[in-house]
């Protein structure tokens, strides 16, 4: 029934993970039924593992390096993922691109957070090209990923300030807090499945009662 979310996400991360930790402790999310069913990472290490591990969340472990180009990863991604039949796919600090042999198996089923404002400043090192070009608004988007960069139909964005004594860190700091608060909000509309995607843009359809 629409309204109901009942939904197996897993979790692509390559470093810290405070957004995969956001969304496992995210009880709206936990009310509806939404369950991260794995955590995948390309970085053996990674401190993202180590959350998942402590949440009982299974790891998959993936190296990159072990594998000659994209395509092998990807199907070796897509493999791992099988034995876990995620709904949707979540890209949190993911530093890599997907191949179109990904993205067709998980067609429309692949979102992503990234700490800018899109179409501003797409790839990485964002909060210092931020503060360099002396924008006076930043922030962060999730998105549909398409095959593109940072390219996909935006669900969800909020804006941040930026202060003329802001770092990078001080900067990323804030617009974490944000994300963490778009993201699981994202999840929670994909799981009602009430996102549309209607060429670039995502319609965000009301609240269903019962
Ligand atoms: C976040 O800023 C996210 O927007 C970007 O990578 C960062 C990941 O941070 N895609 P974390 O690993 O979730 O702490």
């Amino acid at each position: 029934m629409l309204g109901e979310g009942k939904l197996k996400i897993a979790v692509l991360a390559s470093g810290y993970g405070s957004n995969f930790q956001a969304i496992q402790d995210s009880s709206v999310l936990r009310e509806i039924g939404v369950q991260i069913v794995c955590c995948v990472t390309n970085v053996p290490g990674a401190f993202v593992t180590e959350r998942a591990k402590r949440a009982g969340v299974p790891v998959e472990v993936i190296d990159h390096k072990i594998y000659t180009n994209r395509e092998a990863y990807d199907r070796e991604l897509l493999a791992r993922l099988d034995q876990y039949k995620p709904d949707l796919v979540c890209l949190a600090g993911f530093m890599r691109i997907l191949s179109p042999v990904f993205l067709r198996a998980y067609s429309r089923r692949v979102i992503n957070i990234h700490p800018s404002l899109l179409p501003a400043f797409p790839g990485i090192r964002i909060h210092e090209q931020v503060i360099d070009y002396g924008v006076r608004f930043t922030g962060c988007t999730v998105h549909f990923v398409d095959e593109g960069v940072d390219t996909g139909p935006i669900i969800l964005q909020a804006v941040v300030r930026v202060d003329d004594d802001d770092t990078p860190e001080k900067l990323a700091d804030r617009v974490h807090e944000e994300e963490y608060r778009i993201y699981p909000e994202a999840i929670r509309l994909f799981a009602q499945k009430r996102l549309v995607i209607d060429g670039r843009r995502v319609k965000i359809l009301p609240p269903q009662n019962r």
